[in-house]
């Protein structure tokens, strides 16, 4: 047994069992387990245990009951109509990335255990044609709007344990994609340990080794901390960050309107949000509930909350998360040094554990809980937070499941049907059937097409445009 204090802090917080196999262990393996164990905060856990999600004392299903649609938003057809808000907007957003103010971050730390894919996510070849992963798309895409802006855009990718040593490695083969080293800055989220759902006690994943998983995307703020990358971040004059997720290609990276409608409306936080195709589509939803804007996992929607109609019979609460933001770089900071930072929601999940004979369990039903922080809780912190609407169709199609709804398959469509409307509109014909995939460093938005592309050009079988 340990003969210090670790094993006292143990047995206070109930915990000795983690030790059973102490003695079995290396001298390297104990220093490693001890490392664990001591960074692990006991009280903070209790505490989640004991509220569980609720951090308010209000459930947030009974918090819902007051959502109403978001106040501080822009809606597509006001973009579509006043043309001068997307112009002005768009302008602004140009201006700021040329300024060299502008960021990018990508939260690729997810386990991605619905897609079923034995490397992290962003290694998942999604190009129509070509079958570019999803990282090369997205790196590309930054590389374009560097260029575009005659600037270094830094490119900070968030990792976790499960996907840190595979994603630097491969990028790194890639030579990021042509970025420069020095502006791809990789840091790696924290974890939390799983607790069992009948005594809270600490799961053991081996006899020296506690079953621990992402502390979820909300964990970027201490891991940026962490990191010293806001340091770094003010050393470059960045001063907004546009963020975005690896299982979606079709997000616009540092989308100019965006950007501009983040700045001119003083917003501390945007969100990008589409219309939801039904009630019952599983997506988060933007809200207002008592004046704060805000966002509600579908897991704590009511459904008869989420089935509210309006005077016109349409879905009351349709704004559906993008998982797409811009940040004050000062926010998030302010957030990350604050107390409290981000509130913790609770999982009830299936975790393979370690039982008392020393043999892995891999249970069938829940048997545990775990603890994750979400970035979009930082909306209700924000000042003047503004909400944008996406078209879905075009920035929307995010590769979560391995078949069916937001797959590989749908995804590759929507490259395809995306890539078959801009050389439409740039006056090319494309016969149906046509596979088509286009490099960023080709054209990052259909204006880039013009002059590439000649009218009336024809499109047939499969197109590469690079
Ligand atoms: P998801 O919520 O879709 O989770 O992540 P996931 O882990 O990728 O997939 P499932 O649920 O296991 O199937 C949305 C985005 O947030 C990132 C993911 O990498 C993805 O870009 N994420 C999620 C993190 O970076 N860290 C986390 O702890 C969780």
């Amino acid at each position: 047994m340990p003969a210090d204090d670790l094993h006292q802090r143990l047995e206070t917080a109930n915990q000795q069992h983690l030790l059973k196999w102490w003695d079995e262990l290396t001298q390297e393996e104990q220093t490693t387990f001890r490392e664990q164990l001591e960074s692990v905060d006991f009280d903070l856990l209790g505490r989640l245990l004991e509220k569980g999600s609720d951090t308010t004392g209000e459930s947030l299903a009974q918090k819902a009951e007051r959502a109403v649609p978001p106040k501080n938003l822009v809606r597509l057809v006001e973009l579509e109509v006043n043309s001068d808000l997307a112009s002005t907007a768009e302008e602004k957003g140009r201006e700021l990335l040329a300024s060299g103010k502008v960021g990018v971050v990508l939260v690729a730390g997810g386990q991605g255990t619905r897609l079923g894919f034995d490397q992290p996510k962003g290694m998942y070849p999604i190009g129509p044609v070509t079958d570019r992963t999803l990282f090369q798309i997205m790196f590309e895409q930054v590389l374009a709007r560097s260029q575009k802006g005659g600037v270094k855009i830094p490119y900070l990718i968030m990792t976790s344990d499960a996907t840190d040593a595979e994603t630097r490695e491969y990028l790194k083969s890639q030579n990021y994609f042509g970025l420069d080293e020095q502006d791809v800055l990789f840091f790696k989220q924290g974890t939390m340990p799983a607790v069992d759902d009948q005594a809270g006690k600490l799961l053991l994943a081996e006899k020296g080794l506690l079953s621990v998983t992402p502390d979820g995307h909300g964990g970027i703020l201490g891991a940026l901390a962490k990191a010293n990358l806001f340091s770094e971040l003010e050393s470059r004059g960045i001063e907004y960050l546009y963020y975005h997720q690896v299982d979606n290609p079709t997000a616009i990276i540092a989308d100019p309107v965006f950007l501009g409608l983040h700045v001119l409306r003083e917003s501390e936080m945007s969100t990008k949000v589409i219309a939801k195709v039904n009630a019952s589509e599983k997506t988060g939803v933007v809200v207002d509930i008592d004046g704060e804007t805000q966002i509600i996992e579908y897991s704590d929607m009511p459904t008869a909350v989420a089935e509210k109609v309006d005077e016109a019979g349409s879905l009351l609460h349709w704004a559906g998360s993008t998982a797409i933001h811009v940040f004050d770089v000062p926010f998030l900071k302010r957030i990350a040094e604050s107390a409290d930072g981000l509130p913790f929601h609770t999982a009830h999940k299936k975790v393979p554990y370690l039982n008392e004979q020393g043999e892995t369990v891999c249970p069938d039903e829940p048997n545990a809980y775990k603890f994750e922080r979400f970035i979009f809780d930082a909306l209700p912190m924000a000042k003047n937070a503004l909400v944008m609407e996406a078209d879905r169709t075009k920035e929307f199609n995010p590769v979560k499941n391995a078949e069916g709804n937001d797959s590989p398959a749908t995804c590759k469509s929507a490259l395809t049907r995306i890539a078959t409307d801009w050389l439409t509109q740039a006056g090319a014909e494309v016969e149906s059937g046509t596979t088509i995939e286009i490099s960023p460093l080709f054209a990052v938005e259909p204006a880039d097409l013009n002059g590439k592309v000649e009218p009336g050009m024809k499109y047939a079988g499969e197109v590469i445009l690079k």
